[in-house]
Protein backbone atom coordinates (compact mmCIF):
# COMPACT_ATOMS: atom_id res chain seq x y z
CA UNK A 1 0.00 0.00 0.00
CA UNK A 2 1.37 3.23 -0.95
CA UNK A 3 2.24 6.33 1.57
CA UNK A 4 -0.81 8.91 1.89
CA UNK A 5 0.37 12.64 0.85
CA UNK A 6 -1.41 15.03 3.17
CA UNK A 7 -2.06 18.45 1.99
CA UNK A 8 -3.23 22.03 3.81
CA UNK A 9 -5.39 25.02 1.84
CA UNK A 10 -6.10 28.27 4.13
CA UNK A 11 -3.53 29.04 6.70
CA UNK A 12 -5.69 32.13 8.56
CA UNK A 13 -5.97 32.30 12.55
CA UNK A 14 -6.94 28.48 13.19
CA UNK A 15 -5.65 27.12 9.86
CA UNK A 16 -2.48 27.58 10.86
CA UNK A 17 -2.23 26.07 14.32
CA UNK A 18 -4.61 22.95 13.07
CA UNK A 19 -1.93 22.91 10.04
CA UNK A 20 0.86 22.52 12.35
CA UNK A 21 -0.22 19.87 14.72
CA UNK A 22 -0.34 17.78 11.51
CA UNK A 23 2.68 19.20 10.34
CA UNK A 24 3.91 17.71 14.18
CA UNK A 25 2.21 14.50 13.32
CA UNK A 26 3.87 13.77 10.20
CA UNK A 27 7.25 14.24 11.04
CA UNK A 28 7.17 11.91 14.61
CA UNK A 29 5.16 9.06 12.87
CA UNK A 30 7.44 5.68 13.34
CA UNK A 31 9.01 3.61 10.57
CA UNK A 32 5.72 2.13 9.18
CA UNK A 33 4.84 5.14 8.36
CA UNK A 34 1.45 5.40 6.71
CA UNK A 35 1.67 8.97 5.39
CA UNK A 36 4.02 11.26 3.99
CA UNK A 37 6.76 13.23 6.26
CA UNK A 38 5.58 16.50 5.27
CA UNK A 39 2.02 18.10 5.42
CA UNK A 40 2.00 20.42 1.56
CA UNK A 41 0.47 23.68 1.97
CA UNK A 42 -0.98 26.71 0.73
CA UNK A 43 -2.88 30.33 1.48
CA UNK A 44 -4.04 33.06 -0.50
CA UNK A 45 -1.43 35.32 1.61
CA UNK A 46 2.35 33.90 0.89
CA UNK A 47 3.86 35.30 3.77
CA UNK A 48 1.45 32.91 6.41
CA UNK A 49 3.38 30.45 5.41
CA UNK A 50 6.54 30.84 6.93
CA UNK A 51 6.02 29.67 10.33
CA UNK A 52 5.00 26.01 8.77
CA UNK A 53 7.56 26.36 6.55
CA UNK A 54 10.12 26.54 9.63
CA UNK A 55 8.18 23.23 10.98
CA UNK A 56 8.92 21.36 7.76
CA UNK A 57 5.96 22.09 5.88
CA UNK A 58 6.56 22.51 1.83
CA UNK A 59 4.81 25.47 0.30
CA UNK A 60 2.37 24.95 -2.79
CA UNK A 61 2.38 27.79 -4.82
CA UNK A 62 -1.03 27.06 -6.15
CA UNK A 63 -4.12 25.04 -5.07
CA UNK A 64 -3.86 23.28 -8.29
CA UNK A 65 -0.17 21.97 -7.86
CA UNK A 66 -1.15 21.34 -4.34
CA UNK A 67 -3.82 19.09 -5.95
CA UNK A 68 -1.38 17.03 -8.42
CA UNK A 69 0.39 16.15 -5.21
CA UNK A 70 -1.38 15.27 -2.42
CA UNK A 71 -4.20 12.39 -2.05
CA UNK A 72 -5.72 13.75 0.93
CA UNK A 73 -6.28 17.45 1.77
CA UNK A 74 -7.83 19.55 4.31
CA UNK A 75 -8.92 23.36 4.05
CA UNK A 76 -9.94 26.12 6.42
CA UNK A 77 -10.71 28.70 4.77
CA UNK A 78 -13.01 32.14 5.64
CA UNK A 79 -16.33 31.11 4.57
CA UNK A 80 -18.61 29.49 1.73
CA UNK A 81 -17.75 31.20 -1.33
CA UNK A 82 -14.06 30.99 -0.58
CA UNK A 83 -14.49 27.04 -0.10
CA UNK A 84 -15.83 26.39 -3.21
CA UNK A 85 -14.11 28.02 -5.38
CA UNK A 86 -10.99 26.59 -3.97
CA UNK A 87 -12.42 23.27 -4.27
CA UNK A 88 -13.59 23.80 -7.53
CA UNK A 89 -9.91 24.74 -8.51
CA UNK A 90 -8.41 21.53 -6.40
CA UNK A 91 -10.89 19.52 -8.64
CA UNK A 92 -9.19 20.10 -11.90
CA UNK A 93 -6.16 18.24 -10.88
CA UNK A 94 -7.08 16.20 -7.95
CA UNK A 95 -6.07 12.76 -8.15
CA UNK A 96 -8.58 10.23 -8.72
CA UNK A 97 -9.57 8.78 -4.84
CA UNK A 98 -8.51 11.97 -3.28
CA UNK A 99 -10.31 12.60 0.19
CA UNK A 100 -10.97 16.46 0.82
CA UNK A 101 -11.82 17.09 4.25
CA UNK A 102 -13.09 20.52 4.91
CA UNK A 103 -12.76 22.10 8.33
CA UNK A 104 -14.28 25.61 8.27
CA UNK A 105 -17.96 26.30 9.40
CA UNK A 106 -20.17 26.22 6.22
CA UNK A 107 -23.77 25.92 5.33
CA UNK A 108 -24.71 22.33 5.39
CA UNK A 109 -26.24 22.58 2.07
CA UNK A 110 -22.75 23.07 0.84
CA UNK A 111 -21.26 20.33 2.24
CA UNK A 112 -24.01 18.20 0.40
CA UNK A 113 -23.04 19.84 -2.23
CA UNK A 114 -19.54 19.62 -2.90
CA UNK A 115 -19.68 15.89 -1.74
CA UNK A 116 -21.99 15.54 -4.76
CA UNK A 117 -19.85 17.34 -7.29
CA UNK A 118 -16.94 15.57 -5.47
CA UNK A 119 -18.46 12.02 -6.25
CA UNK A 120 -18.84 12.59 -9.57
CA UNK A 121 -14.84 13.34 -9.66
CA UNK A 122 -14.22 10.21 -7.50
CA UNK A 123 -13.32 12.41 -4.95
CA UNK A 124 -14.78 12.28 -1.21
CA UNK A 125 -15.66 15.28 0.48
CA UNK A 126 -15.48 15.28 4.56
CA UNK A 127 -16.76 17.84 6.64
CA UNK A 128 -14.61 17.82 9.98
CA UNK A 129 -15.30 21.31 11.53
CA UNK A 130 -13.66 22.24 14.94
CA UNK A 131 -14.85 23.58 18.46
CA UNK A 132 -12.23 25.95 19.83
CA UNK A 133 -10.58 29.38 19.17
CA UNK A 134 -6.77 29.84 17.44
CA UNK A 135 -4.95 29.54 20.94
CA UNK A 136 -7.07 25.96 21.33
CA UNK A 137 -6.24 24.98 17.93
CA UNK A 138 -2.69 25.81 18.47
CA UNK A 139 -2.49 24.05 21.60
CA UNK A 140 -4.17 20.81 19.59
CA UNK A 141 -7.22 21.16 22.29
CA UNK A 142 -10.11 21.80 19.12
CA UNK A 143 -12.82 19.44 19.43
CA UNK A 144 -13.40 17.86 16.12
CA UNK A 145 -17.23 16.75 14.57
CA UNK A 146 -16.66 15.08 11.60
CA UNK A 147 -19.04 13.17 8.99
CA UNK A 148 -18.82 11.59 5.59
CA UNK A 149 -18.27 8.33 3.56
CA UNK A 150 -17.03 5.47 5.85
CA UNK A 151 -14.02 4.56 3.83
CA UNK A 152 -12.65 7.96 3.42
CA UNK A 153 -13.34 8.40 7.11
CA UNK A 154 -11.14 5.20 8.01
CA UNK A 155 -8.69 6.54 6.01
CA UNK A 156 -8.26 10.08 7.83
CA UNK A 157 -8.66 9.19 11.22
CA UNK A 158 -5.22 9.32 12.32
CA UNK A 159 -4.61 12.78 11.02
CA UNK A 160 -8.43 14.28 12.54
CA UNK A 161 -7.44 12.32 15.67
CA UNK A 162 -3.45 14.41 15.48
CA UNK A 163 -5.67 18.17 14.74
CA UNK A 164 -7.31 17.99 18.29
CA UNK A 165 -8.01 16.48 21.63
CA UNK A 166 -10.77 14.40 20.22
CA UNK A 167 -12.81 13.39 17.41
CA UNK A 168 -16.83 12.83 17.47
CA UNK A 169 -17.64 10.81 14.50
CA UNK A 170 -21.30 11.51 12.99
CA UNK A 171 -22.15 9.06 9.91
CA UNK A 172 -21.85 9.12 6.18
CA UNK A 173 -23.67 12.44 5.64
CA UNK A 174 -21.12 15.39 5.05
CA UNK A 175 -24.13 17.93 6.48
CA UNK A 176 -24.24 15.98 9.75
CA UNK A 177 -21.03 17.74 11.02
CA UNK A 178 -21.68 21.14 9.37
CA UNK A 179 -24.92 21.29 11.17
CA UNK A 180 -23.54 19.87 14.84
CA UNK A 181 -21.03 22.81 14.56
CA UNK A 182 -23.70 25.43 13.79
CA UNK A 183 -26.03 24.46 16.80
CA UNK A 184 -22.37 24.76 18.82
CA UNK A 185 -21.89 28.08 17.58
CA UNK A 186 -24.91 29.00 18.03
CA UNK A 187 -24.43 27.91 21.56
CA UNK A 188 -21.48 29.79 22.57
CA UNK A 189 -22.76 33.38 20.52
CA UNK A 190 -26.09 33.41 22.60
CA UNK A 191 -23.81 33.27 25.70
CA UNK A 192 -21.64 35.96 24.65
CA UNK A 193 -24.82 38.63 23.96
CA UNK A 194 -25.93 36.79 27.76
CA UNK A 195 -22.98 37.96 28.84
CA UNK A 196 -22.84 41.52 27.33
CA UNK A 197 -26.21 41.92 28.51
CA UNK A 198 -24.78 40.51 32.47
CA UNK A 199 -22.29 43.02 32.60
CA UNK A 200 -24.01 45.85 31.14
CA UNK A 201 -26.48 45.41 33.96
CA UNK A 202 -23.76 45.16 35.94
CA UNK A 203 -22.79 48.54 34.97
CA UNK A 204 -25.98 49.98 35.54
CA UNK A 205 -26.95 48.82 38.61
CA UNK A 206 -23.35 49.35 40.35
CA UNK A 207 -21.99 45.67 40.48
CA UNK A 208 -18.36 46.35 39.38
CA UNK A 209 -17.28 43.87 35.91
CA UNK A 210 -14.96 41.35 37.84
CA UNK A 211 -17.78 40.94 40.54
CA UNK A 212 -19.76 39.36 37.53
CA UNK A 213 -16.99 37.36 36.34
CA UNK A 214 -16.58 36.19 39.39
CA UNK A 215 -20.22 35.02 39.64
CA UNK A 216 -19.58 33.53 36.08
CA UNK A 217 -16.99 31.11 36.84
CA UNK A 218 -18.95 30.17 40.13
CA UNK A 219 -21.90 29.55 37.95
CA UNK A 220 -20.41 27.81 34.82
CA UNK A 221 -16.62 26.89 35.66
CA UNK A 222 -14.96 25.59 32.39
CA UNK A 223 -13.16 27.75 29.83
CA UNK A 224 -15.24 29.03 27.16
CA UNK A 225 -18.14 30.92 29.41
CA UNK A 226 -15.67 32.48 31.58
CA UNK A 227 -13.11 33.42 29.07
CA UNK A 228 -15.77 35.42 27.05
CA UNK A 229 -16.59 36.95 30.40
CA UNK A 230 -13.02 37.91 31.03
CA UNK A 231 -12.90 39.41 27.43
CA UNK A 232 -16.02 41.10 27.86
CA UNK A 233 -15.49 42.59 31.19
CA UNK A 234 -12.03 43.79 30.03
CA UNK A 235 -13.09 45.49 26.64
CA UNK A 236 -10.49 43.21 25.37
CA UNK A 237 -11.77 42.54 21.75
CA UNK A 238 -8.27 43.85 19.74
CA UNK A 239 -7.70 40.84 17.23
CA UNK A 240 -3.78 41.49 17.10
CA UNK A 241 -3.15 40.89 20.63
CA UNK A 242 -5.29 38.12 21.11
CA UNK A 243 -6.41 36.34 17.67
CA UNK A 244 -9.95 35.09 17.86
CA UNK A 245 -13.56 35.11 16.01
CA UNK A 246 -14.01 39.04 14.54
CA UNK A 247 -17.85 40.41 14.42
CA UNK A 248 -17.61 39.68 10.45
CA UNK A 249 -17.03 36.37 10.99
CA UNK A 250 -18.84 35.77 13.79
CA UNK A 251 -21.96 37.37 11.57
CA UNK A 252 -21.26 34.73 8.78
CA UNK A 253 -22.28 31.88 11.02
CA UNK A 254 -24.92 33.67 12.95
CA UNK A 255 -26.30 33.70 9.47
CA UNK A 256 -26.17 30.48 8.39
CA UNK A 257 -27.79 29.11 11.40
CA UNK A 258 -30.50 31.10 10.96
CA UNK A 259 -30.71 30.19 7.52
CA UNK A 260 -30.68 26.46 8.51
CA UNK A 261 -33.07 27.52 11.01
CA UNK A 262 -35.28 29.06 8.63
CA UNK A 263 -35.33 25.89 6.33
CA UNK A 264 -36.13 23.45 8.96
CA UNK A 265 -38.49 25.63 10.80
CA UNK A 266 -36.93 26.39 14.02
CA UNK A 267 -37.12 30.00 15.48
CA UNK A 268 -33.91 31.06 16.80
CA UNK A 269 -34.76 34.48 18.46
CA UNK A 270 -31.42 34.45 20.84
CA UNK A 271 -29.43 34.05 17.54
CA UNK A 272 -31.35 37.16 15.81
CA UNK A 273 -30.46 39.26 18.87
CA UNK A 274 -27.05 38.82 18.73
CA UNK A 275 -27.12 38.87 14.87
CA UNK A 276 -28.82 42.44 15.36
CA UNK A 277 -25.62 43.69 17.83
CA UNK A 278 -23.08 42.11 15.34
CA UNK A 279 -24.72 44.06 12.37
CA UNK A 280 -24.53 47.06 14.56
CA UNK A 281 -20.73 47.02 15.56
CA UNK A 282 -19.76 45.70 11.87
CA UNK A 283 -21.77 48.79 10.64
CA UNK A 284 -19.59 51.34 12.30
CA UNK A 285 -16.28 49.92 10.35
CA UNK A 286 -15.38 47.83 13.84
CA UNK A 287 -15.80 43.78 11.97
CA UNK A 288 -12.20 42.96 12.39
CA UNK A 289 -12.86 43.17 16.41
CA UNK A 290 -13.17 39.63 18.30
CA UNK A 291 -16.89 39.01 18.17
CA UNK A 292 -17.25 39.62 21.62
CA UNK A 293 -17.56 43.35 20.89
CA UNK A 294 -21.18 42.93 20.17
CA UNK A 295 -21.58 43.97 23.86
CA UNK A 296 -20.70 47.20 22.19
CA UNK A 297 -23.87 47.39 20.56
CA UNK A 298 -25.83 45.69 24.04
CA UNK A 299 -24.46 48.95 25.88
CA UNK A 300 -25.63 51.51 23.84
CA UNK A 301 -29.40 49.88 23.22
CA UNK A 302 -32.08 51.64 25.09
CA UNK A 303 -34.71 49.57 27.35
CA UNK A 304 -37.95 48.41 25.11
N1 LIG B 1 -11.45 31.98 14.75
C1 LIG B 1 -12.16 31.13 15.49
O1 LIG B 1 -12.24 31.27 16.74
C2 LIG B 1 -12.84 29.95 14.85
C3 LIG B 1 -13.14 28.83 15.65
C4 LIG B 1 -13.70 27.70 15.05
C5 LIG B 1 -13.98 27.73 13.69
N2 LIG B 1 -13.71 28.83 12.94
C6 LIG B 1 -14.00 28.77 11.49
O2 LIG B 1 -12.76 28.64 10.83
C7 LIG B 1 -12.85 29.22 9.52
C8 LIG B 1 -11.66 30.16 9.34
O3 LIG B 1 -11.71 31.13 10.38
P1 LIG B 1 -10.40 31.95 10.80
O4 LIG B 1 -10.75 32.59 12.10
O5 LIG B 1 -9.17 31.12 10.68
O6 LIG B 1 -10.41 33.07 9.65
P2 LIG B 1 -9.18 33.93 9.09
O7 LIG B 1 -8.13 34.09 10.11
O8 LIG B 1 -9.81 35.14 8.51
O9 LIG B 1 -8.59 33.00 7.91
C9 LIG B 1 -9.32 32.79 6.74
C10 LIG B 1 -8.51 31.98 5.74
O10 LIG B 1 -9.28 31.89 4.53
C11 LIG B 1 -8.49 32.42 3.46
N3 LIG B 1 -9.38 33.03 2.48
C12 LIG B 1 -10.33 33.96 2.70
N4 LIG B 1 -10.98 34.25 1.55
C13 LIG B 1 -10.42 33.47 0.59
C14 LIG B 1 -10.65 33.29 -0.79
N5 LIG B 1 -11.63 33.96 -1.42
N6 LIG B 1 -9.90 32.39 -1.47
C15 LIG B 1 -8.94 31.68 -0.82
N7 LIG B 1 -8.65 31.82 0.48
C16 LIG B 1 -9.40 32.68 1.18
C17 LIG B 1 -7.55 33.42 4.11
O11 LIG B 1 -6.46 33.69 3.27
P3 LIG B 1 -5.56 35.00 3.52
O12 LIG B 1 -4.59 34.64 4.60
O13 LIG B 1 -4.94 35.25 2.22
O14 LIG B 1 -6.51 36.12 3.94
C18 LIG B 1 -7.18 32.62 5.37
O15 LIG B 1 -6.26 31.61 5.06
C19 LIG B 1 -14.22 29.90 9.44
O16 LIG B 1 -15.10 29.03 8.78
C20 LIG B 1 -14.63 30.01 10.89
O17 LIG B 1 -16.03 30.00 11.04
C21 LIG B 1 -13.12 29.94 13.47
Amino acid sequence: MGVDVVGFLGLGNMGIGLASNLQRFLKEQGTDAKFYGKLHIWNRTTAKAAPLQELGASLNPSVADLARVCNICFAMLFDDAALESTFNDYLKTAQTGTVFINCATVDPALASKLAERGRSRSCAFLSSPVFGRPDAAAAQQCLVVASGAAAAMEQVRPLLQAMGRGVIELGADPAAAAAVKLIGNFLVVSQVELLAEALNLGDRSGVPRDVVVSIVEKLFPGAIIPGYAKRLAADAFDMSKDPGFSVTGGLTVVRLMLALGERCGAALPAAKLACGHLEAVEAEGMGGLDLGALALAVRKEAPR
